[in-house]
């Protein structure tokens, strides 16, 4: 079983999805991706997860991030289930669900945690930036159904560190006062934050979200 860990390049693999044959890098290009396993098709949470999935759409592309899902059921079984996503919560499944029947994919990004379950992969977020590092790894047990804001948000906290050398405090919403990185020198902050920031204390440095 590997183990992918934060700062590693994201493994690449090449998988039949429905929406065609998939290279993943290939795919990402220099783009954001996020990459999301669920447990099963058919089955309740998870059809509620990638409806939610599907009708984020537009905040994923305003982020420039590509979504695809993953289990191991077989591409004819998420054909069948799309359907049922669609009727049931009123979207259209627009992003690629990709058909991991042998588990490599699983195997790679370590999607199957054997005892909690030997075959399905477990409900796991991967974020993934633009130069291919993992930057985020979240894993819900198979009863808890993820909440899609707070992967907004969590892309929106990587994208201000990566652009902007912000981070983002405890209960961070968009649009809330945001850290200085402390890589970032005063003298530096001075320069990048026309705001200006406040300093609560010398390792901590307010600045309004830019
Ligand atoms: C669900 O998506 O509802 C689910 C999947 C596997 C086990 C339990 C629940």
């Amino acid at each position: 079983m590997n183990t992918v860990r934060l700062g590693d390049i994201a493994p690449d693999f090449v998988a039949k999805t429905t929406k065609g044959t998939l290279n993943f890098h290939e795919w990402l290009a220099d783009g954001w991706g996020m990459l999301v396993s669920h447990p099963a098709d058919f089955t309740p949470v998870c059809t509620t997860e990638l409806g939610a999935m599907a009708n984020y759409k537009e905040e994923f592309d305003e982020r420039n991030v590509k979504v695809a899902a993953i289990s191991v059921d077989p591409l004819g079984s998420h054909l069948e289930w799309i359907k049922d996503i669609e009727e049931t919560q009123h979207t259209k499944v627009n992003f690629p669900i990709i058909a991991d029947e042998e588990g490599k994919v699983a195997q790679l990004y370590g999607m199957i945690h054997p005892n909690d379950d030997v075959t399905m992969t477990v409900r796991s977020v991967f974020i993934i930036a633009p130069d291919k590092k993992v930057k985020l790894i979240l894993t819900y047990p198979a009863s808890t159904g993820r909440n899609f804001e707070e992967l907004l948000r969590v892309i929106d906290s990587l994208q201000l560190t990566q652009y902007e050398s912000l981070a983002t405090p405890a209960n961070w919403k968009n649009g809330e006062d945001c850290v200085i990185l402390p890589s970032v020198s005063n003298e530096e902050a001075e320069k990048m934050f026309p705001k200006g920031f406040v300093e609560v204390k010398p390792y901590l440095r307010l600045t309004p979200q830019v």
